[in-house]
């Protein structure tokens, strides 16, 4: 790993250890929405906090015909509208800008690869980048293998080594199965090695996500009862008030399976999952998760619907809105029965694990727009306070909570001041605002200067990435074998089908309402 202390001028009066080596990175896909709503902006806000390298450059690469200065000026707007820190600092964009230019090519015209190689070029001569480059593929999912084929064929891509590095970035949605998620790991083997790739997810760049880390092991209380002993279950929620938008080609093909919960959310449950890893390096940490996901139980088509239910949003009322059911949708089939929403059980046989279910549920068009992780721990073996308390004891219950009010807290029993003994559940709690009184960087801020570091621990390595694809791609072949005649329908608005709290019940459990 390659790092310098550069001088930067947008440091000034910062105390910083270190900034990473110069370098420039090309963003493939440079006129697309994720450019504007989050490259752009987690770089612009680096460049503010003086992060950033002196000389970093920008290359976009996009298929229309654009002048560097259109190409600035739209940069610029985008910025305006989604960065966390506005209006534009105009003394700051000004320096950021000189590094911002743009080529216009197709991914599939390798002579369009020479161009970028004459621009990379005049970069490291005036910009001083050194070589070092970061591929972005900010680009649809078919063109990664043209891009990566037409990358090397160039020879844009060096080795990872001490004088200059090559690093490519992918995007996420990662295969569509686990045979396509192999095939696409092996191909991009064929002109990057394994530590050159860098796949994001960007929930691991949330603060709550790295928190979850510090929670576990830099706190010597929680550890002890991390396991089966204690814990009943695990309930992993992303909920989401919003539709599909305007995504709804991408989305029909896709799901909620594959769209959240083989990337984020088993993420997530990997991180409370693991065993404590040796070090905070990357391959320590990545070694554990992966076992935790390589030991999720499996799942035989036949016997899908006893570890996965779905639902689609019909019509309904989301935050005082009349909003249309997902069939109505643009650019979706009219009869279509992709999930919108979907609720898995997982079970993970290892020691620490065995027979505590993880509980993971997504949904679109939900109430809230909540994202967190609630283990519940088992109920006291004898109440002594059955007769008194009204109803039954609640059980504790810690909320790891990433959005929004980020925040943790532990839910106990407490007696109601007064002559009688009566117990009503309270919170106790931490919330990231009101402790630190700083606003948390964009995920995207941490991943983009991680990955100029040459920091690797929070993107996923091969062997995750495929261990994650297996359950899904069992539950996705169990649906396969009876494709349903109708996909239980849920309200806009509600907490998902009726079919999905009877999943849980049969359990003897039931879903948060959080
Ligand atoms: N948007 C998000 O919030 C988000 C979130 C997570 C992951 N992602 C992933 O990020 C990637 C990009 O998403 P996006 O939403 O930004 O897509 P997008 O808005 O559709 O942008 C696609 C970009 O690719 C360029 N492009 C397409 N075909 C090309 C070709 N043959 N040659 C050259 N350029 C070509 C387009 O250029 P022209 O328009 O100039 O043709 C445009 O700049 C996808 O893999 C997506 O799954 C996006």
């Amino acid at each position: 790993m390659q790092t310098a202390t550069v001088e930067n001028p947008l440091r000034e009066g910062l105390r910083l250890e270190r900034v990473p080596a110069p370098c420039a990175m090309v963003i493939f896909g440079a006129s697309g929405d994720l450019t504007s709503r989050k490259l752009m902006p987690a770089l612009y806000n680096l460049a503010i906090e003086g992060l950033l390298p002196s000389g970093f450059s920008v290359v976009g690469y996009a298929r229309r015909d654009l002048t560097h200065d259109v190409f600035r000026a739209q940069m610029r707007d985008a910025v305006d509208k989604y960065s966390r820190r506005r209006p534009v600092d105009p003394t700051v964009w000004e320096t950021f800008e000189q590094g911002i230019s743009y080529v216009q090519g197709n991914f599939e015209e390798s002579g369009d690869y020479e161009k970028l190689g004459k621009e990379l070029e005049r970069l490291d001569k005036e910009r001083g980048t050194a070589g070092n480059r970061i591929y972005y593929l900010a680009a649809p999912p078919v063109a990664y293998q043209t891009i990566v084929d037409n990358l090397g064929g160039a020879g844009l891509v060096g080795e990872e080594q001490d004088e200059s590095w090559t690093r490519l970035v992918v995007e996420k949605p990662f295969g569509r199965d686990l045979g396509s998620a192999i095939a696409l790991n092996e191909h991009l083997h064929t002109v990057f090695r394994e530590k050159q790739i860098y796949r994001i997810d960007h929930y691991l760049g949330k603060e709550t996500v790295q928190n979850i880390m510090a929670f576990r092991f830099a706190n010597g209380i929680f550890e002890p009862i991390w396991s089966r002993n204690y814990i009943d279950h695990v309930q992993i929620t992303v909920a989401e008030t919003i539709g599909i938008e305007d995504r709804g080609g991408y989305y029909d093909k896709a799901g909620a399976l594959r769209d959240m919960v083989q990337n984020h959310m088993l993420q997530l449950l990997s991180v409370i999952g693991m065993e404590p890893p040796i070090t905070f390096g990357a391959d320590a940490v990545r070694d554990e998760k992966v076992k935790t996901l390589r030991a999720i139980r499996p799942i035989s088509p036949e016997a899908v619907d006893e570890f996965a239910v779905r639902g689609q949003y019909a019509p309904g009322w989301v935050a005082g809105q009349e909003v249309e059911g997902y069939r109505q949708e643009a650019k979706v089939n009219p009869e279509s029965v992709t999930e919108t929403f979907v609720a898995v059980k997982l079970l993970i046989d290892s020691w620490r694990w065995a027979g505590v279910p993880f509980y993971l549920r997504t949904g679109k068009r939900m109430p809230r727009r909540v994202t967190e992780i609630a283990i519940q721990f088992k109920s006291v073996p004898h109440s002594l306070f059955k007769s008194t308390a009204g109803s039954p004891l609640e059980p504790n219950v810690l909320t790891l909570r990433i959005q929004p009010d980020e925040g943790i807290s532990l839910k106990i029993a407490a007696k109601v001041p007064g002559p009688s003994i009566r117990l009503r559940s309270v919170n106790m709690g931490f919330l990231y605002g009101t402790s630190f009184f700083v606003e948390s960087p964009d995920a995207y801020e941490r991943l983009l200067l991680d990955c100029m570091y040459g920091e690797s621990t929070l993107f996923t390595r091969r062997d995750e990435t495929e261990a994650a694809w297996k359950p899904i791609t069992e539950i996705l072949e169990g649906w396969a074998i009876a494709p349903p005649q109708r996909i239980p329908q849920y309200d806009a608005g509600t907490w998902g089908p009726a079919e999905a709290d009877a999943f849980i019940a049969r359990d003897g459990r039931s879903w948060r309402r959080p």
